[in-house]
């Protein structure tokens, strides 16, 4: 059983010697580290949503009208916070989230082979996006030991999607994550006033150049006409998904197929019905359509309506609280998203390894103060809306 919240006495331990943390454990200051990290451009993109921000602000903020009552002579000295997740047996209950400029969030531009890594050294899986700086395969090779799971933004060339199933079948992802929410960009102020979009200016293309499909597309190869390469990826990038294209999903791969996006509970009694292996309560971060309601919200009906499917979730999670709240509502795991890419930009592998072990830390001691030793009564607790 690990031992997560034990972080705390290292830290407090090395303080005894003078020695003080390298990285921030609250999200507010690794926020502003970050944003400084990461300059103007790259903080619009990652740090900006969809219109005036209201669903991407309250995503987070929403996690404080849920709260916990705490049980007392319970022994917690010894807490489980494992979960089982498509027949994996996983440390921890959190994952990273697909975060698709992760490539760009580190100086040497190789921030996806730095998530990975991180993931390597934490256990916490690492679902790798469609948009890499670098390919897939040594991605994959980068987590080590640790599962990870491939997030697909379906193409509208079906060989294209296939191939890019089956290489993440090949290498080992245990999981392929279809995002359902992406086929085009949301309205983004903020990327729109300073009008970059890092996909267009050839960032984070790797998973299409080295595909051999896309490669045959092209009459010359992205290395030679990098333009062409681009327009092409423009003009495939986002396929409309309907609920009838879950079985050729289920026809070309035996991977579980997760659905990303689902907010409503009839959408998530569909997917079951449609065989989906796991549903994944999420609003993409409040990055592709405002006006909504935060996920946490939705999360205990979109978890009813699921059954026995695991349900997935994030958006707006900042902390371990965040992740023992969206547990005792019924997710099965909970994806860290911004966070850990900002602890890649100040620290790269080591500083997103942090960051994970900080939230884990936090989760693991809530627990052990609120006499839930197990995720299960973690669950059993529950939450109670506040206001
Ligand atoms: C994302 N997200 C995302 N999702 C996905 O399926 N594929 C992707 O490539 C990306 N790319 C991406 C880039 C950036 C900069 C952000 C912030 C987010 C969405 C991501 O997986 C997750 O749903 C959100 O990050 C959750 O919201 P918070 O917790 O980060 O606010």
């Amino acid at each position: 059983m690990s031992n997560f919240g034990a972080m705390q006495n290292e830290i407090y331990m090395a303080g005894t010697q003078g020695i003080l943390p390298d990285y921030p454990v609250d999200f507010a200051t690794l926020e502003s580290r970050a944003h400084e990290a990461l300059g103007p451009m790259m903080t619009n993109y990652v740090a900006g949503g969809c219109g005036d921000e209201n669903t991407q602000d309250t995503n987070a903020s929403a996690f404080h009208h849920w709260g916990m009552v705490p049980r007392m002579m319970v022994d917690c000295t010894e807490r489980d916070l494992s979960i089982d997740l498509f027949g994996l047996k996983l440390p921890s209950p959190i994952f990273m989230a697909p975060i698709g400029v992760n490539g760009e969030a580190t100086q040497d531009r190789h921030g996806d082979m730095a998530a990975a890594k991180a993931s390597a050294t934490t256990g916490v899986p690492f679902c790798a996006s469609t948009l890499s700086n670098d390919p897939l395969e040594d991605v994959h090779d980068a987590c080590g030991e640790t599962p990870a799971f491939f997030q697909l933004y379906t193409p509208r060339n079906r060989e294209l999607a296939e191939s890019l199933i089956k290489r993440a079948e090949k290498v080992g992802y245990k999981a392929i994550v279809v995002t359902l929410d992406t086929w085009l960009t949301g309205w983004r102020p903020r990327d729109l006033n300073a009008s970059n979009f890092p996909q267009l200016r050839g960032k984070v293309m790797q998973n299409y150049f080295s595909d051999p499909v896309f490669r045959s597309l092209l009459d010359k190869p992205p290395e030679e006409d990098p333009k062409a390469a681009i327009l092409l990826f423009a003009a495939i990038f986002g396929q409309v998904l309907t609920w009838d294209d879950m079985e050729w999903f289920k026809s070309v791969t035996d991977l579980p197929i997760v659905l990303k996006g689902i907010c409503h509970p009839d959408d998530a009694r569909r997917a079951v019905d449609c065989g989906a292996d796991a549903v994944y309560c999420s609003n993409h971060g409040g990055r592709q359509a405002n006006g909504g309601i935060a996920t946490i919200d939705l999360l205990e009906d979109v978890v009813k309506a699921s059954g026995a499917v695991p349900v997935l979730f994030d958006s707006g999670v900042r902390s371990g609280t965040d992740v023992v709240k969206a547990l005792a509502m019924g997710a099965r795991a909970v994806g860290i998203g911004r966070p850990y890419t900002y602890g890649l930009a100040i620290g790269g592998a080591e500083g997103a390894a942090w960051v994970l072990r900080s939230i884990l830390a936090e989760a693991d001691l809530l627990m052990a103060v609120n006499g839930y030793p197990t995720l299960e009564r973690v669950r059993e607790a529950g939450v109670q809306r506040i206001v």
